[in-house]
């Protein structure tokens, strides 16, 4: 994997939309001037505060490119689990811990190429996140000793093993399952302006969330999911 280090950039997937195509370019930044979440959403970027990362893989078919956020979410966890094993995942990419999101990941497929973006939060303090519209959380704000360039080694080491997987089909979604606490919960579901509570039954091979409401299976391609309280 080829690693390119910037002081600054508007956001590490748009660096590696304009880059040549190079297959296993991994580009991290200091600071974000327009990070980018999911849903057309910003991701908090100042300098040092996080670790913002992108890597530049051969695109695969859509199908299996539909499984990324998945796969790629479960690289992420394993990172965060040799720091502290109290870290989930909440369908279908974000990472979590005590209840707030931690890191995020904005897969984009394009032609050419698939860019896997990676955000995690590491230096926030509580209040740097308080304004946030999802409760959220840094690696300091929870206490965990980490080291930035030991995380960045490992994520390499499991983005590229979780990329092989999926190319090869063999990605197992029950690593992802069993490291989700929605399944097997009941949840409330938000979808657009509805609301509706169901059973989180499990995830189909499309990465589809299953649930079951009043009776009846609904497939959720994306969504926000809580556990019902
Ligand atoms: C989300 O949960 O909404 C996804 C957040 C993804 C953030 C990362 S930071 C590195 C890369 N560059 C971006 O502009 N976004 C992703």
């Amino acid at each position: 994997m080829k690693v390119i280090f910037l002081e600054e950039v508007d956001s590490t997937n748009e660096y590696l939309k304009r880059t040549e195509f190079f297959h296993g370019l991994c580009v991290v930044a200091e600071k974000q001037t327009g990070g980018k979440g999911r849903r057309g959403k910003k991701w908090i970027s100042e300098e040092g505060k996080g670790l913002y990362v992108s890597f530049m893989f051969s695109p695969i078919s859509y199908q299996i490119a539909s499984l990324s956020s998945l796969a790629f979410g479960v690289a992420v966890l394993n990172v965060l689990k040799t720091l502290d094993k109290r870290f989930y995942l909440k369908w279908p990419n974000d990472i979590y811990i005590n209840g707030k999101k931690i890191s995020g990941i904005l897969p984009e497929l394009l032609s050419d190429r698939l860019i896997i973006g990676i955000g995690i939060n590491l230096n926030y303090t509580k209040d740097e996140l308080s304004f946030l519209e999802v409760p959220a959380t840094s690696l300091f704000a929870e206490k965990i000793p980490f080291d930035k360039r030991n995380i960045l080694d490992k994520l390499i080491v499991e983005v590229e093993k979780y990329y092989e997987f999926l190319k090869r089909k063999a990605f197992n979604i029950k690593e992802f399952e069993k490291n989700c606490p929605l399944i097997g919960k009941e949840v409330t579901i938000i979808e657009e302006r509805k609301q509706f509570d169901g059973i989180a039954l499990g995830i189909d091979t499309n990465g589809c969330l299953v649930v079951e409401v009043d009776g009846r299976i609904k497939r959720l391609f994306s969504g926000n999911v809580s556990i019902r309280s």
